[in-house]
């Protein structure tokens, strides 16, 4: 999956003749699961058509203020085009449209957009040699990169003018995959691993039955995405679940009892920089198992059951610099006892579920917490779906451990 993939792409074209290779990268946009808009300088119509653009996007593409065809026109809202955009794209960039964008003209619809874009903003050069090289387009280039414009230098070859050099627009793969590089660098998870655990644990009884529990493993998953979303590489160790996951940063590692979870927690654990304890594991598991079926020919059946190993407190006693995250769910006394469990366990941060709120725990889409750091920084939450509150989570690690 791209990373660009529900990101909304403002694709801006100015008037060089590379225009016409914008329709491929629109193509490749829309191919990498993006939401793509164009926005054209009115000259630049001479070298594509706005119709193969909306075709192609999906979407209508403006160039104007308003549309001098339709006396009803809507006003079309450089602001909210530019406040739509994840990331505005360049390209062609022309040295006339950079030298406009450096100086903050806006005297059409592209350059006001980029004047109300909050986003990042991509340019991808495109001229001949002369111009490219100019003292003028050099400081262009330069004010614009102040600015923290990243810009898609151009390549050399054939021009259109015959000439050969400098000045040729990136082709439009090269463009797609210097964003994605771009975007992937800048991840602020980028270069961490980060070890989840997720689902419930069972404890066999015989060959047929175990101990489980309601646990859907919905919430270790949705932070495994998350983690990966943000740039981690995450080993995601999971107890049996119907949760699905692909996505190449995350490798997963299914187990079955809390024996296996710890065991496979451990092999992991020494390389990783954050760990994320959501499962939930159970706490006991019989002390023998039969290793055939048992038969129903007695009127009561008593298991004697064994402690299983605390994962997340084993692991407290071994860290080192990794950033230990537990979760703790409760009944009475929430926070008091969350604060225990969290200086006993040796931990960096603890998630606090109340078995009070509504639409918390296990099988729901949502959950509501509260996390209580090392500082005994207490944070409440309102109810949010777990994909919500998994993004709240990695901020809060985020924020935790570049402090
Ligand atoms: N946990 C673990 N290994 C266990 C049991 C729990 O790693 N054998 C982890 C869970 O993944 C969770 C945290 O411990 O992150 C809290 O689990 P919880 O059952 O709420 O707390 P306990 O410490 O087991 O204490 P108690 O049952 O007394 O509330």
């Amino acid at each position: 999956m791209s990373i660009l993939s529900g990101k909304n792409i403002l694709l801006g074209i100015s008037a060089g003749i590379a225009a016409y290779k914008t329709a491929s990268l629109v193509r490749m946009f829309v191919k990498s699961g993006a939401n793509v808009k164009v926005v054209m300088t009115p000259a630049s119509k001479d070298f594509i058509t706005p119709l193969t653009l909306s075709t192609l996007s999906k979407h209508p593409v403006y160039s104007s203020f308003t549309n001098e065809e339709d006396d009803n026109a809507m006003w079309n809202n450089h602001v909210d085009l530019g406040l739509w955009a994840d990331v505005f794209v360049i390209a062609p960039a022309t040295a006339n449209t950079l030298s406009k964008m450096a100086n903050g003209t806006s005297d059409n619809l592209l350059l006001a957009t980029y004047l109300s874009a909050k986003c990042a903003v991509y340019f991808a050069p495109a001229m001949d040699l002369d111009m490219y090289k100019h003292p003028s387009t050099m400081s262009s280039f330069n004010t614009l990169k102040d600015f923290g414009n990243i810009m898609i230098p151009a390549t050399s070859g054939e021009l259109a003018s015959g000439l050969v050099g400098a000045g040729r627009m990136a082709e439009p793969e090269d463009i797609v995959a210097f964003i994605e590089k771009d975007i992937l660098d800048k991840l602020p998870l980028k270069g961490k691993k980060i070890l989840i655990t997720a689902g419930p644990t069972y404890e066999a009884i015989d060959p047929v039955r175990f101990i489980g529990n309601h646990s859907s493993g919905k919430m270790g998953f949705e932070i495994a995405k998350a983690a990966a979303n943000l740039g981690a590489e995450v080993i995601l160790i999971t107890g049996p679940t119907h949760q699905e996951v692909s996505h190449t940063l995350i490798q997963t590692i299914p187990v079955i009892s809390a024996q296996d979870m710890y065991a496979s927690v451990h092999t992991y654990f020494k390389d990783v920089d954050v760990a994320i304890l959501s499962a939930a594991v159970a706490d006991f598991r019989p002390k023998e198992v039969a290793s055939q079926k048992i038969k129903k020919n007695q009127p009561t059946l008593t298991l004697e059951l064994e402690k299983t190993k605390d994962i997340l407190a084993s692991l407290g006693a071994i860290k080192k610099n990794q950033y230990l995250v537990g979760f703790a769910l409760e009944t009475n006394n929430e926070l008091e006892n969350a604060k225990g469990k969290l200086k006993r366990k040796h931990l960096n941060l603890i998630v606090l579920n109340s078995l009070n709120d509504k639409g918390a725990g296990f099988k729901s889409d949502t959950n509501k917490v509260t996390f209580i750091d090392d500082k005994e920084v207490v944070t409440a939450f309102k109810l949010k779906s777990k994909a919500a509150v998994a993004k709240d989570l990695l901020n809060k690690i985020i924020e935790q451990i570049h402090a």
